[in-house]
């Protein structure tokens, strides 16, 4: 090979190294950035828990409390953005729609937990809950057939229930 045939060559390699390093320490600062915005993981006080057989309590615990209830479990990965803004954020929504924490509240509602129960199995059974994402990390938390099985007896039960509530109140 002749001398002035390589000389192309030479600069981009040069080159190469040093913006590789500069990309990594810009990374790098930037992730530590990311550290320091701040992120609510407070539990807020249990006020009116589910009031359910603890068959079916154990399965929602393992299944919806991370983000619907007050006794969300923070994982690791909930110490490390961005992974702590989107759980920060699922809890926050999931809480909004739903809290586990809070159902006998909804009793006294005027909307009836009629409408919670019928979303709930719903999302269940049309496999929209728990979110997807969130099973790779929490196995325990996939409904077995025998799970679902029991959540939908008690779903139905209790929506007999509070139906002949509202019948007894319209009557009286
Ligand atoms: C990883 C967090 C997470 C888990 C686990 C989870 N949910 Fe949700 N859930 C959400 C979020 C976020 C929303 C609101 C946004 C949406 O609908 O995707 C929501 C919405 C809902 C809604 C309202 C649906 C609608 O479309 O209005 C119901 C009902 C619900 N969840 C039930 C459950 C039940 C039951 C379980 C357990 C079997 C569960 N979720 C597990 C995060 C979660």
């Amino acid at each position: 090979m002749t001398e002035p045939a390589q000389q192309p060559d030479e600069t981009p390699q040069k080159m190469k190294p040093s913006i590789i390093r500069r990309l990594a320490v810009f990374g790098l600062v930037l992730f530590l950035g990311l550290q320091l915005v701040p992120i609510d993981r407070h539990n807020p006080e249990v006020v009116a828990d589910i009031n359910a057989p603890e068959e079916v309590k154990l399965i929602l615990r393992r299944a919806c409390y991370d983000c619907h209830s007050n006794e969300t479990k923070w994982p690791w990965y909930s110490y490390v953005a961005p992974g702590s803004w989107l759980m920060a954020k699922d809890v926050r929504e999931g809480r909004d729609y739903l809290n586990f924490s809070e159902w006998g509240d909804y009793y006294e509602m005027e909307e009836t937990p009629e409408y919670f129960l019928d979303e709930c199995f719903g999302s269940i059974e049309s496999g929209e809950m728990p979110l997807w994402f969130y099973l790779p990390m929490h196995p325990e938390a996939k409904l077995t057939a025998e799970d679902m099985k029991i959540l939908k007896e008690w779903c139905q039960a209790e929506e007999s229930v509070v139906s002949e509530e509202i019948e007894e109140d319209i009557e009286s």
